[in-house]
């Protein structure tokens, strides 16, 4: 419902954008003007957009794919780790310590997304040979996510304005009420940790 309506809001700002830069291609037919700037941002700005509609359309389409199916979280998650892992020669691992039933379907769907672009992340980012995704159990109440590749490593320092992945994964991090880390991992590469309080446990019914 959320994800619905800001992909339609970013569908509708795209068409906007797109009419502005036909009025602006006409304009400058007519007067062989020189608007190469501000044709630019407008361009740029059409690109990012899209790549965020397309981001939302993706969740969108594993969401429902999810609901649907009718497919377990816990099947759900192998899914990907086995459909990431198709796509290039990194061996992936996967230890999932979770039962059935812990987490809310909420929690579910912010678990499996962030899981699903870390592991994006890993496949066009890393050039890592080995990866592993847990889910595991800490300090009794909390549950722990990491998702750890052995590869070229991420420089946190980096501005990223035009990547939403990780501000998405932090963002859902935040809808847990968990916490959200990116580190070096001890072979040098990337770790990905989110860590929080299930509601189950935070609010037994
Ligand atoms: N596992 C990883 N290994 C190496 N670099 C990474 C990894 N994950 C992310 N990065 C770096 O961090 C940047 C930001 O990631 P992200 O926010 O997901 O944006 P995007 O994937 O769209 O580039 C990437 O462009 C990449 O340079
Ligand atoms: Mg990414």
């Amino acid at each position: 419902r959320e994800l619905h309506d800001s992909l339609a809001q970013s569908l509708t700002y795209l068409k906007i954008q797109a009419s502005r830069l036909q009025s602006i291609f006409e304009h400058e037919r007519e007067k062989a003007a020189d608007n190469t700037p501000e044709l630019e941002l407008v361009v740029n700005d059409l690109r990012d957009n899209l790549n965020i509609a397309y981001r939302q359309l993706r969740e969108l389409m594993t969401t429902f794919r999810l609901t649907v199916n009718g497919e377990s979280f816990q099947q759900a998650i192998e899914d990907s780790v086995r459909e990431f892992e198709k796509r290039i020669r990194i061996a992936f691992e996967l230890d999932n310590r979770l039962g059935n039933d812990e987490l809310t379907i909420d929690e579910e769907m912010q678990v499996l997304h962030i899981v699903r672009e870390a592991l994006s992340n890993i496949v066009r980012h890393s050039h890592a040979k080995r990866a592993r995704v847990r889910l595991h159990h800490h300090d009794g109440n909390n549950i722990c996510i990491s998702i750890k590749d052995d590869g070229v490593g991420i420089d946190t320092t980096q501005k990223r304005d035009q990547h939403l992945g990780l501000i998405v994964m932090q963002e859902r991090s935040r809808n847990l009420d968990g916490n959200f880390s990116v580190q070096e991992s001890e072979g040098g590469g990337t770790e990905i940790q989110v860590s929080f309080t299930p509601k189950k446990i935070a609010m037994p019914v």
